[in-house]
């Protein structure tokens, strides 16, 4: 079993608040982790500190058996990030948006040209490539921020709560493109407060809660920590059992 990407004790505080706490996390190459947690367990500050967004305050992150931090310029263009918050330019063309994050790799001329119209053709936006991305619906700037993503073709990819606030369909789009993107070879980290997105995608799942990973494995794995007949459980039930919290507000 390879492991793709490992945290070592990493921690952020705000002052003197701890919101990721002592995190120790293994990922497998070739699985899709996901990392499931209520709002505010810390989970965007995880994906920042694994993307070399934010600095942690304690530990580090090796991927592809090297120090982040210390060998990000070789790194960073194996890794690739769509961040809860939308990072495409609504100002710029759909294209355009995709060609700013791809030439950021190094990727130039014709090679450039054909990343462009691949991410868009995966992501369903090629017909919509000349047009501005603040014209976009919801679904569709959630879908350009993949392409965003993607075209550097990482072997890591990670999703930072990417159906958020929109339709079941493009939801359903989305998840079918990440499983796509494993078959494909990549890695994948998927974040995301919504259960049972996870539960479909996912072969591996943490429970993050106050900042630390509470439990980690297999659905039925983390299910079986609850009760013996996994059936009659859902992962919505084993998160309140083991944190005494419902996973969202429904
Ligand atoms: N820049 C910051 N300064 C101070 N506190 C912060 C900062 N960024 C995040 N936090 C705090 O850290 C905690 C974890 O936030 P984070 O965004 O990582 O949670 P999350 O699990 O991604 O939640 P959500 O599901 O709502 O996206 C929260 O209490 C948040 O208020
Ligand atoms: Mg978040």
């Amino acid at each position: 079993m390879d492991v793709i990407l490992k945290t070592n004790d990493l921690t952020k505080k705000y002052d003197d608040r701890i919101v990721v706490d002592n995190l120790n996390l293994e990922i497998r190459k070739g699985e899709v982790f996901g990392l499931l947690g209520p709002n505010g367990a810390g989970k965007s500050t995880t994906m920042n500190m694994i993307c070399n967004i934010i600095k942690p305050t304690l530990g580090s992150v090796e991927f592809m058996g090297k120090d982040l931090k210390k060998n990000s310029k070789d790194l960073m263009k194996h890794l690739g990030f769509i961040p809860q918050d939308l990072a495409i330019h609504n100002k710029l063309k759909a294209w355009e948006n995709v060609e700013l994050f791809t030439s950021l790799y190094g990727i130039k001329g014709a090679d450039l040209k054909k990343a462009i119209d691949e991410s868009l053709d995966y992501v369903g936006l090629l017909e919509r490539r000349n047009d501005y991305a603040g014209t976009f619906s919801g679904g569709m700037k959630r879908r350009l921020n993949i392409a965003c993503a993607i075209g550097h073709h990482p072997d890591l990819l990670i999703f930072d709560e990417p159906t958020v606030g929109i339709d079941p369909q493009s939801r359903n789009f989305i998840l079918d493109k990440i499983k796509e993107s494993n078959r494909n070879g990549a890695t994948v980290i998927y974040t995301s407060h919504y259960m049972e997105e996870v539960e479909a995608i996912c072969t591996r799942i943490a429970i993050m809660d106050n900042g630390k990973i509470i439990a980690t494995g297999t659905s039925e794995e983390l299910k079986k920590l609850v009760v013996d007949d996994t059936d009659s459980i859902t992962l919505e039930e084993v998160f309140l059992t083991l944190t005494g919290k419902k996973l969202r507000d429904i």
